[in-house]
């Protein structure tokens, strides 16, 4: 585990942005793995800013997102497909037919993580995945007693989650999606590379319960310790108990 300090906010964006940088010009076919959230989009806007002055090209690039709400059909301004689109796919050359996102408005699920664990594979598996973390220790949503040996699959989010998501439904409860499709944790842990963004004191707790206590499924970041290139980019905050 390697962990790297940064000042603030923008400067873990761009630290962050260095690394996925530096991955794709060693690989320009890299497959990255990537997260919505709050914490990556400083990530993707340095990102934005490198490809618009011509030093990054994702021409070549395969993304393969970590999760979608199960439900909400793409077009949905809270799904997870058009957050990393607004963000992200709609202001660099990532080729359309190499953007993976699971497929939340089919209602199989078994069907729909099947197929996106078979995208995975197809893809090579995933060269650098990039993940937020959350106040639980949740990775993507691998909520806290997320067994550790499960691919993609379908997930009840906890109260919290909803509690916490409502904010971008209107604050109404019953209109955040109760399932997610989410990769699982076993899916993180075989890509090749793990690169972690935490920002904000509100997450120095969880930080260092996740990555200075035991390895348990009830922290189900803390697995993160067994990976063999796991990288935690935190800002002064988040980093404040370690
Ligand atoms: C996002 C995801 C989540 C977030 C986590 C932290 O695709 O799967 O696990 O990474 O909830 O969210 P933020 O970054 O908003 O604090």
């Amino acid at each position: 585990m390697k962990i790297i300090r940064a000042k603030d906010y923008k400067d873990m964006s761009r630290k962050a942005a260095n690394i996925i940088s530096a991955q794709v010009i060693m690989k320009p076919y890299a497959v990255l793995g990537l997260a919505t959230g709050s914490s990556p989009v400083g990530t993707y806007a340095q990102l934005i800013d490198w490809y618009n002055k011509g030093d990054i090209d994702f021409s070549e690039v395969t993304t393969i997102n970590l999760d979608e709400y199960r439900g909400l059909p793409r077009e949905h301004d809270q799904s997870y497909w058009y957050f990393m689109h607004k963000n992200f796919f709609d202001s660099v050359n990532v080729q359309p037919d190499r953007i993976f996102v699971p497929d939340g408005s089919n209602p199989d699920a078994a069907e729909a993580c099947r197929e996106y664990d078979a995208i995975i594979q197809r893809a090579g598996g995933i060269d650098l995945q990039l993940l937020g973390i959350g106040h639980d220790g949740h990775i993507g949503f691998n909520e806290p007693g997320a067994a550790f040996e499960l691919g993609t699959h379908c997930v009840d989010l906890t109260k919290e989650t909803i509690e916490a998501n409502k904010r971008f439904f209107n604050n109404d409860e019953t209109l955040v999606p109760r399932q997610a499709y989410t990769m699982g944790i076993k899916t993180i842990m075989q890509a090749r590379k793990v690169l972690m963004v935490a920002s904000g004191a509100d997450k120095a707790q969880i930080i260092k319960k996740a990555f200075f206590g035991p390895v348990t499924p009830e922290v189900p970041a803390s697995i993160l310790q067994m990976h063999p290139d796991f990288i935690l980019v935190g800002d002064q905050d988040a980093l404040s108990l370690i």
